[in-house]
């Protein structure tokens, strides 16, 4: 698998073209044609998620994962700005990303219920309580599905086959 340097000219490059997406917890910019940028505003966050992507990386149930990089964006916060003294405060924001393997979405036709019961199942007998997967949550990598999403509102840490999210069980 081919992985790219991550450059912060590249990555101008890249929102420029248009190639990302908005999650919750991350933005995912297209990078090259088989790897994409996840990019969180909590270091905590991105590694909490790069590492349980890489335990479902390694039994091919996640894309793989590459390298960690961080960058600073200037930032301005404000409800409203209507005069100068509510305009934003504008600072300096770090923000912290790894590479990722490129999923594909599944077709709109595709039924995937099955196939995610399955998937969580099989996330959980590797340690990864996953309680959000919902079809924005898994691609396609070699024609297999894989979940995409490993943030912490999504799943935790569990030991392999333990259960601790009770309600896991809603696919629409
Ligand atoms: N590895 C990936 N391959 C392709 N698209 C991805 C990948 N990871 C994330 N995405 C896209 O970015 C969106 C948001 O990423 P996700 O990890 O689900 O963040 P959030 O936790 O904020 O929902 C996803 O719904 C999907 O469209
Ligand atoms: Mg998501």
């Amino acid at each position: 698998m081919y992985w790219p340097k991550f450059s912060e000219a590249g990555l101008i490059k890249k929102i420029r073209k248009g190639r990302s997406r908005n999650g919750v917890t991350c933005t995912y910019i297209k990078w090259t044609k088989h790897v994409g940028l996840k990019v969180f505003t909590s270091k905590w966050a991105r590694d909490q998620c790069a590492k349980l992507q890489g335990i479902a990386a390694e039994n091919k149930l996640g894309p793989k994962v590459g390298e960690k990089a961080q960058f600073e964006v200037l930032w301005g916060e404000t409800d409203d700005w209507d005069s100068f003294e509510n305009a934003p405060q504008m600072r300096m924001k770090k923000l912290y990303c790894y590479f990722t393997e490129h999923a594909d979405r599944p077709r709109k036709y595709q039924r995937t219920g099955k196939k995610r019961r399955d998937l969580e199942c099989k996330l959980h007998r590797v340690g990864i309580d996953h309680n959000d997967l919902h079809t924005e949550n898994v691609g396609l990598v070699n024609g297999k599905l894989v979940c995409i999403d490993f943030d912490y509102v999504s799943c935790i840490k569990c030991k392999p086959g333990e259960k601790v999210n009770p309600d896991a069980d809603s696919y629409s």
